[in-house]
């Protein structure tokens, strides 16, 4: 198993040009899948799940090959259905898939997600959403059998109990390609939705309302292919700000999408960093001594604090001059990184969904181990503000979302090495 070894103790510096978006790589390289013709995707991050989504896609009939960040997806042809049961496990999110196969071919077969690293991962609000628009879903074993009478979806009024993004995603999949209109109420309004929207509609899709709370889906007949450039990651821009902003130095993040990291950078400021946005840019500024965040960092559906960002950005304030307190409000489980934070110096108490973080002058290496991705990049930004060296197991995680982790790192001036 590979594993980095972290030094930390001096201040970064460097620029960094940020990786396309895992979470808008990945239903938008799903939405591929339906209509035809070939499409061409830039900025595409070479991450351990974009490679699972590009086995998924293969494995459906579809020719996907990835290379030097661009991913070409010719669809032609595919008839598969079903998600083999292995390649389900490799990444959760795959059932995230559901929408686009039923869109091409009116049945799917797909596994239940098991739980993951944040707790129960649930999928109620994909299933009544996708039989609300026709699917006769029947469970058997553990694997979703979902089939539409005539093959073809219908539209339907949907509101959605809470803005998920993944059910938002398999709607607007399913839906693009059905009969009729959909309305989707209590939508998820993540920037990466509106990424997927923004690619659907240059393929021909009629979709109004992205980025709001109500979205209209008007179903057509055709999706022609297209050249398509993915956002940036606003969640690893996130953490590299962090990581930064906890060791101390000055950084240029490049190819940034500074409107859609605005939540994330409303609340660093308040640690006392110097930000500037500008052109597709964000520029920071740290001392490496920060304030603790006065108000309660509540993660909340966006536009609110993002939930992938509590972790890298709690690392940063493991030293901060003061307690801030955390509230994690999406997932059931998301302060697994907490025990190896306090094993590096760390004085955090957690009760149930309320993290409260003292801070302290000074954090030493640890032998740690990732727990999931967000949180093992935090373990990350914690190591390169500690003293001593860190070495940081399990970070197949952070392969998952990181494109080229250790390398961005150093050029932030970081001391890390993978072994
Ligand atoms: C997406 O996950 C992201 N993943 C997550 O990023 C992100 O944390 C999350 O959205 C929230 O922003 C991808 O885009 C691949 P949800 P998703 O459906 O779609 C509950 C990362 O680190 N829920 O918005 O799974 C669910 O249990 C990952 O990059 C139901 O109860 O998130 C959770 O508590 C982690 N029933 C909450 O809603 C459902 O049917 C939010 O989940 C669906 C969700």
């Amino acid at each position: 198993m590979q594993e980095f070894i972290i030094t930390g103790g001096h201040r970064l510096s460097g620029e960094l040009t940020l990786q396309g978006s895992k979470n808008s790589s990945l239903p938008i390289m799903a939405a591929a899948l339906l209509g035809g013709g070939e499409t061409v995707l830039k900025n595409c991050p070479e991450l351990t799940d974009v490679y699972s989504a590009s086995r998924i896609l293969n494995c459906l009939g579809c020719k996907c090959r990835i290379s030097d960040g661009i991913a070409v997806i010719d669809p032609d042809g595919a008839e598969g259905s079903e998600i083999p049961e292995t390649l389900m496990r490799e990444m959760r999110s795959s059932i995230m898939f559901m929408g686009a196969i039923l869109g091409r071919t009116g049945e799917c077969t797909v596994s239940i997600p098991g739980g993951c690293e944040l707790g129960p991962r649930p999928i109620d609000m994909h299933l009544a959403a996708l039989k609300k628009m026709g699917a006769d879903i029947s469970d058997k074993g553990g694997r979703i059998h979902c089939r539409i009478n005539g093959g073809r979806a219908h539209g339907a009024r949907i509101t959605l109990p809470f803005p998920s993004v993944g059910a938002t995603e398999n709607i607007i999949l399913c839906a693009v390609t059905a009969d009729g209109e959909t309305i989707v109420n209590n939508a998820a309004r993540e920037p990466e939705i509106c990424d997927l929207c923004r690619f659907l509609r240059v393929r021909g899709a009629d979709i109004k309302g992205d980025g709001g709370s109500s979205i209209v889906i008007k179903g057509v007949e055709e999706l022609h292919g297209c050249e398509y450039s993915i956002m940036p990651d606003r969640i690893a821009g996130a953490t590299y700000l962090s990581m930064t902003a906890a060791a101390g130095g000055e950084m240029i993040l490049k190819n940034a999408c500074t409107a859609e990291t605005e939540p994330f950078l409303t609340v660093l400021e308040q640690t006392g960093c110097t930000i500037c946005t500008g052109e597709n840019r964000i520029y920071l500024r740290s001392s490496g001594r920060l304030k603790a965040v006065r108000e309660r960092i509540r993660t909340m559906p966006h536009p609110g604090f993002p939930t992938d960002a509590q972790a890298v950005l709690m690392a940063a304030l493991i030293r901060a001059d003061g307690t801030s307190v955390f509230e994690e409000n999406i997932f059931d489980c998301r302060y697994r990184h907490t025990a190896a934070l306090i094993k590096m110096g760390a004085d955090i108490e957690v009760m149930g969904k309320v993290a409260v973080v003292r801070g302290v002058t000074q954090l030493h290496g640890a032998d740690v181990e990732a727990t999931d991705l967000r949180g093992g990049a935090a373990m990350a930004a914690a190591a390169l503000s500690a003293e001593g060296t860190t070495h940081l197991r399990g970070i197949a995680h952070i392969d998952r979302g990181y494109e080229k982790f250790e390398e961005a790192v150093r050029s932030l001036g970081g001391d890390i090495r993978r072994v």
